[in-house]
């Protein structure tokens, strides 16, 4: 592949850059009555404005040109196509397959899956499928990790109620903690386990599920009570089979594990909500996948989202991405993003293994608002490290808007974005502290410490509602921004090699921390720390 510094797009970017640095983004509104509605795209439910971006109509050609010189339409239609365009592992990145209506399927084992789905959640939540005892399922604990947990875990927090029939609980972390604090709320008779695992390899998972084996083993349930307590989310049967479970949701290796949440690995969202919000949140999935496939470069929300994403990260120097989600429902939704942004874009060489030459993902992280403008809001507006703010305001239905609450939510989310672009307007704060009686030295010190010069670019993105549909529709725009950076970097945004040396190592050093195995070579600090623990643990 050709650098990518050498394209015309990316020096005309360069250029525009170097022009926009200076320039105030709050001005640009003055100069255009129409910049609002001129930079916001919609889509499936979903409004993207991005007016508070440090973008104008040159940027956004620019960068439509060089999303377009990256092969932007081709590899979309390879996307939607099925190619293999995860080229390291040779295989599709098909997530849109999974929410093709059944009307219109793809893949015909994606609809007899969900049709398998169906019948098991019917059985679950009309009681039919009963523990060993006989009493209903109450509680589902998903076990898995990354991939399979972070989407479920989201989506199941951000649409439950608390009136929930069936409650989900999801285990991730092998800390101990995590498993045996979920357990202790629960009654063994009335718990499913859903063992979650595209490859059914993952240590911790694994670990996981053995003690919840043995656990209900413990409660009383005999090894032919396990087949009514496990079932399994998987692409390895022979792995499942071999841990005893008998019932097990498929899905295919061209199914990404961060891009999984639609498929079977959506078991307990579906077993949680019920099947009906589960198919709604395909089907606003693929309304989106429909928008971003069929609209041009200039018309599309999760190109946009992408292109803005490159035009900060590599154009205005910004290392961060923080995204803020103005509802409390979708506290989950930072540590989504982290691993669909970062594990994906996370790479330093192209498809054709060459260095990247430039900056690919930014860090990405965030936190709920408003809770988030009391701890690191301040280095927003003020700090030296400035970054990109994605705002989700998901709207509520008309009857909330009279709790005061709900006003008091939605202002902060637009008093946040209006005050990181504008700013304080210097004049004004010189006459209100000259009012307060400041003069002279002390006048100068408090208006440097309350200087706010603005000019900080956020995007708004607003949900019409927040249900199955529209978190659907949002979280594939946000899949789709995935692929548009990945394809401007040059990089697989599918595979996740770096994540494998670890891994490795671990297993090793779980031998040598039993204490009887030999330690082998490690670096010395490794050495020294693998000594104080095994000490540690010598003294209990
Ligand atoms: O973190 C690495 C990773 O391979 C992720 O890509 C994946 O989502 C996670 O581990 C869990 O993998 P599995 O579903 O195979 O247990």
């Amino acid at each position: 592949m050709d650098d990518i510094r050498d394209l015309p797009a990316w020096r005309e970017l360069g250029r525009l850059a170097a022009q926009l640095r200076s320039t105030r983004v709050d001005a640009m509104f003055d100069r255009d009555p129409r910049r609002a509605e001129r930079f916001t795209l919609s889509a499936a439910g979903i409004a993207l404005d991005f007016s508070k971006q440090r973008v104008d109509c040159s940027v956004m050609a620019a960068l439509g040109q060089l999303a377009q010189s990256r092969g932007f339409y081709p590899l979309r239609d390879a996307l939607f196509s099925g190619e293999p365009i995860n080229t390291s592992e040779e295989r599709a990145a098909w997530h849109i397959a999974l929410r093709r209506p059944a009307d219109a399927p793809l893949y015909d084992e994606v609809h007899a899956v969900r049709e398998d789905m169906a019948a098991f959640v019917d059985d679950l939540r009309s009681g039919r499928w009963t523990g060993h005892t006989g009493e209903p399922i109450r509680d589902i604990v998903n076990i898995g990790i990354g991939g399979s947990d972070l989407g479920p875990r989201m989506v199941y927090e951000a649409l439950a109620v608390p009136e929930q029939r069936i409650r989900c609980h999801f285990v991730a972390n092998v800390d101990p903690a995590d498993l045996d604090d979920t357990l202790a709320e629960l009654q063994a008779e009335r718990t499913l386990f859903i063992v979650t695992s595209k490859s059914f390899t993952t240590a911790e998972t694994l670990a996981n599920a053995r003690v919840a084996r043995q656990w209900l083993l413990d409660k009383g349930a005999g090894e032919a009570d396990i087949a009514r307590h496990f079932v399994a989310v998987s692409t390895n049967a022979e792995a499942v089979q071999a841990f005893g479970i008998d019932r097990m949701f498929g899905f295919w290796d061209w199914v990404g594990g961060r891009f999984s949440l639609w498929s079977a690995v959506g078991l307990s969202i579906a077993a949680g909500l019920g099947m009906a919000a589960f198919e709604a949140l395909l089907a606003g999935a693929h309304a989106m996948d429909a928008h971003f496939r069929e609209a041009p470069l200039d018309e599309n929300l999760p190109a946009a989202l992408g292109m803005i994403g490159v035009w900060n990260n590599n154009f205005l120097g910004l290392p961060s991405h923080i995204v803020v989600p103005y509802a409390q429902r979708l506290a989950a939704l930072p540590a989504y993003l982290q691993q669909l942004e970062m594990e994906s874009n996370g790479k330093s060489v192209t498809r054709a293994g060459e260095p990247a030459v430039v900056n690919t993902v930014p860090a990405v992280w965030g936190s709920v608002g408003t809770n988030a403008q009391h701890a690191f809001f301040q280095m927003l507006h003020q700090g030296e490290l400035a970054a990109d703010i994605d705002f989700v305001l998901p709207l509520s239905p008309p009857a909330d808007a009279h709790d005061p609450r709900e006003r008091q939510r939605v202002a902060n989310c637009l008093a946040q974005a209006e005050a990181l672009m504008c700013g304080r307007d210097p004049d004004a704060l010189v006459d209100e502290l000259t009012q307060q009686g400041l003069q002279g030295g002390a006048l100068e010190r408090r208006l440097a410490a309350r200087r706010f010069d603005g000019n900080r670019p956020s995007s708004m993105i607003v949900m019409d509602r927040l249900d199955a549909h529209h978190l659907g529709a949002l979280l594939a725009a946000y899949e789709h921004k995935v692929f548009v950076q990945g394809l401007i970097w040059g990089i697989n945004s599918f595979d996740q090699w770096g994540v494998e040396l670890g891994k490795t190592m671990a297993e090793r050093l779980v031998d040598e921390l039993d204490g009887h195995g030999e330690v082998g070579q490690h670096d010395a600090s490794t050495q020294a720390l693998l000594a104080r623990v095994r000490r540690s643990w010598d003294r209990d």
